[in-house]
């Protein structure tokens, strides 16, 4: 590491962030060294804001059915050998009421956009998922939808919504999408869940195809200039049924990196360890937890459909029953020195609804 780097990792830790052009060259002339020291300035701010917690959340896998055709992913519409499936209200209530038992106090709703999962349905979900667990916040991370809906589904109960930005590079965004798709829309989903009082996750693939140390600064600039309250960010990894099968894999070593520069840029911020970095290295949570993530989401969807929710290939904890899932998590985060807990875990200073610890 040259002291160049060295003053660009002060900087950030001092400023909570650098220029543009600063991150591209900070991206650009990382080695070990600079990945170490920005790890452990990380890792330090991390303990705190949170201490030794690491966040859990019951990830249920709604519906494989999508509307949608983005190339890099393993759902997208025409992927026709696809294994589509979609979970019923009863199925979605069950899972949650398996993982209320197991301790968890929130649940993800996850999906492909599927147009069965329309206002009058998904609000009836949430209504539902608060009365028979209050002390739970429900997230959902089903895509982008209009305003009103969004609006409604906050005021039928929904706490968070998850949804990456992908990239922050208009050019970048069009290399990944189809035409009928829009960086300008996703932006506009992302700005009015904020505005409706929503606590807001983005987030992005790390070496997607096309990806650039330029496009990675400009993920950096937006994330700070959005301040979302969870920010998801995993490796990308081919799926061998889209346009992108022969592209090369996102590394551990720059997820990892990249997931300690968002710790010193929003020092509040829930960041996964996803399953898709468990899925590169079989340590990967446990590493992207030193490196400063503070959140895990394990697989609370019904065994029986877990292999079809296939995003890309050799996707992790499609086998287990949850509760085996949850223990395995346990052990493997008490293992890296940290300590799950049950909490709801808002993030730090949110305010707009009043939260209520389990
Ligand atoms: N439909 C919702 C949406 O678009 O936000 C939620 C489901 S979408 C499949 C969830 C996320 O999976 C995407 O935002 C994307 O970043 C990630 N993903 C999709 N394909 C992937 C791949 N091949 N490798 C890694 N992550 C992938
Ligand atoms: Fe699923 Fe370890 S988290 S088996």
């Amino acid at each position: 590491m040259d002291s160049r780097e060295k003053e660009l990792i002060e900087k950030l830790e001092l400023h909570h962030g650098l220029s543009e052009a600063e991150y591209a060259e900070l991206i650009r002339d990382r080695d070990d060294d600079a990945a170490r020291i920005l790890a452990s300035k990380a890792d330090k701010v991390r303990r705190e804001v949170f201490g030794d917690a690491v966040y859990t959340r019951g990830l249920i896998e709604i519906s494989s059915i999508c509307k949608n055709n983005c190339l890099y992913c393993g759902i997208r519409r025409d992927n026709a050998q696809a294994e589509r499936y979609r979970l019923t209200d009863e199925e979605i209530f069950s899972c949650a009421d398996e993982g209320y038992e197991l301790g968890f106090r929130t649940f993800v709703l996850q999906g492909g956009e599927d147009p069965h999962f329309s206002d009058d349905v998904l609000t009836h979900i949430v209504s539902e998922l608060k009365s028979r667990h209050p002390d739970c916040a429900v997230t959902l991370s089903m895509g982008e939808r209009s305003r009103d809906s969004y609006q409604a589904l906050y005021d039928a109960g929904a706490d968070r919504y998850l949804l990456r930005h992908e990239t922050a590079d208009p050019e970048h965004y069009k290399k990944l999408h189809p035409a009928e798709m829009s960086f300008d829309n996703r932006m506009r989903c992302l700005r009015e869940l904020k505005e409706i009082g929503y606590q807001v996750g983005c987030g992005f693939m790390v070496g997607s195809p096309g990806q650039t140390p330029e496009t990675l600064a400009r993920d950096l600039v937006f994330i700070r200039e959005f301040k979302p309250e969870m920010c998801g960010i995993g490796p990308f990894i081919p799926h061998h049924n889209t346009p992108f099968r022969d592209e090369k894999q996102g590394t551990l070593e720059l997820t990892l990196f990249l997931l300690s520069v968002i710790r010193l840029e929003l020092p509040g911020v829930l960041l996964p360890a996803t399953t898709a970095l468990g899925t590169i290295h079989h340590e990967g949570r446990e590493l992207g937890i030193k490196a400063g993530a503070n959140v895990v989401m394990p697989n609370l969807s019904p065994v029986s459909v877990r292999k079809k929710y296939e995003l890309y290939d050799n996707k992790i904890c499609t086998g287990e029953e949850s509760a085996q899932c949850r223990g395995c998590l346990d052990a493997r985060i008490t293992q890296a020195g940290y300590r799950l807990v049950v909490a709801r875990g808002d993030s730090p200073g949110f305010s707009k609804r009043q939260t209520v610890e389990a």
